[in-house]
């Protein structure tokens, strides 16, 4: 394979462009809307210290192996698996795992903009007063009313699809590093105002508690599959978006440091929407554990009582869209990219196409919890059947086939050169190792364990 200097699509145009495209894929509602209530059911400390681990030992070597491949073969990974494996002298079919990447992030895309839709109708409902002195009984209606009316579930989840293909249209340059560079700042200072915010409430120290003190009587095998499994979806892994985005990577970048850093600025903001997000619960009574619902209507609550909530619970709610866009704008890239080199389509046309397609799936998503409530596949409805499929089968079946691919197929050599390492150092050394051996026997134990086989 010639080795490309640059993608057809553009590039990055700087290291820094870089890290905050994948961060800003990364941190999303994984990071402000799941880590907080998954923390806050797996007992607090002793999962963040799992967590941690997860993130150091399997998430970041293979975020470095996805990034890797996609700056190796500079296209989409719908291509660019194919493309290595040809000059490799492997077998064609490993250009499956591109695909299935590709699938993966769009389908996750349909029922992602539907979350990422309420967060957008919640920021103008924060913003209108409407949770001005609500009980918590009508904080859960008003949560159910969005999410039951057909006709707001569809208007919300479309104009998020709308954004991201307006945005992913513009190209690599004009649109995605000019998002990213604008909304992930904007996004890390409206983070650090709530953190502030959290030491004012008298119970910063209680939340801090609640989440560095590991109480290991705590720690379930559950526990731990589910901080590696949401390892994976907060590093948005095998879903083909770091491959894509590490087309784009100029060549002198050092792709293992910056998977680092990329890791390091994730598990921050999962850190910091902790410390933001406990503090306020425990200063208002709520409860850390009780599930999905704990920032759309939890903290409605706090902010319905707290001074100043009315500012504090819109900037709360902006920050979750911008978490939310720009990791939608992630999820279709590779799709748009990939359209672009098999049809010769302009950009713009393959982003209008593919978005096109984005949204008319997303309607079942959508009307998941309305007029298609009752429509099921396997018991499922639609956003629970993507959800599952994604999540449990297309991730895990990805990383485990792209550990494989860069371990065991790829030579050496090439990984090393690729990574900006050399095959002797001792950080190459770990790096292989952890890619043979620790991270496919980790992903087959969460797949397994999702499965119900182990449980
Ligand atoms: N990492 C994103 C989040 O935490 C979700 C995501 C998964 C984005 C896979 C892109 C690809 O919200």
């Amino acid at each position: 394979m010639v080795k490309e200097e640059s993608s057809i699509h553009g590039m990055w145009s700087s290291r820094w462009a870089f890290i905050l495209a994948a961060t800003g894929s990364a941190v999303g509602l994984g990071n402000i809307w799941k880590f907080p209530y998954i923390t806050g059911e797996n007992g607090g400390g002793a999962f963040v210290l799992v967590y941690l681990l997860c993130i150091a030992v399997v998430g970041i070597p293979i975020l470095s192996a996805e990034v890797m491949i996609g700056r190796k073969a500079r296209q989409s990974p719908g291509n660019a698996f194919g493309a290595i494996a040809k000059s490799q002298k492997l077998s064609p079919w490993w250009k499956g795992v591109g695909w299935l990447g590709i699938l993966a992030g769009f389908t996750i895309l349909t029922f992602y903009s539907v979350v990422a839709g309420w967060s957008l109708a919640y920021f103008f409902k924060a913003g209108s007063g409407a949770f001005i002195e609500k009980s918590p009984e009508a904080m859960g209606e008003m949560l159910d009313q969005l999410m039951q009316d057909p006709q707001q579930a569809i208007i919300w989840t479309f104009t998020v699809i709308l954004l991201t293909t307006y945005v992913v249209g513009r190209g690599v340059h004009k649109g995605l590093e000019k998002a990213v560079s604008t909304l992930m700042p904007m996004m890390f200072i409206i983070l650090c105002v709530m953190v502030v915010y959290a030491m004012t409430t008298g119970h910063f120290s209680e939340g801090l508690s609640f989440l560095f003190t590991p109480d290991f009587s705590k720690i379930t095998a559950e526990g731990v599959l589910i901080a590696l499994g949401h390892a994976f979806f907060s590093l948005s892994l095998a879903s083909g978006m770091m491959a894509m985005y590490g087309a784009y990577v100029p060549k002198e970048v050092s792709l293992f440091k910056t998977s680092v850093a990329i890791g390091l600025a994730d598990t921050s903001v999962a850190l910091l929407a902790g410390m933001a997000i406990f503090p306020i619960v425990f200063a208002y009574g709520l409860e850390p554990g009780q599930g999905p619902g704990l920032i759309f209507v939890t903290l409605p609550l706090a902010f319905s009582q707290m001074p100043g909530g009315l500012i504090i619970g819109a900037l709360f709610f902006l920050m979750l869209v911008f978490a939310a866009f720009t990791s939608a704008i992630s999820l279709i890239e590779s799709s748009v990219a990939w359209l672009v080199e098999r049809t010769g389509l302009s950009r713009s046309k393959a982003a209008l196409a593919a978005g096109s397609l984005v949204m008319v799936i997303s309607i079942g998503p959508a009307l998941s919890f309305s007029l298609l409530s009752d429509t099921t596949l396997f018991g499922k409805t639609f956003f629970d059947l993507f959800d599952y499929v994604t999540a449990n089968l297309m991730l895990p079946i990805g990383g485990l086939l792209m550990a494989i691919f860069v371990g065991w197929q790829m030579s050496a050599s090439s990984v090393a050169e690729e990574l900006n390492l050399s095959k002797t150092m001792m950080a190459f050394r770990i790096f292989i190792f952890i890619i043979k051996f620790i991270a496919p026997v980790a992903i087959a134990l969460v797949f397994l364990s999702k499965l119900g086989i182990l449980n």
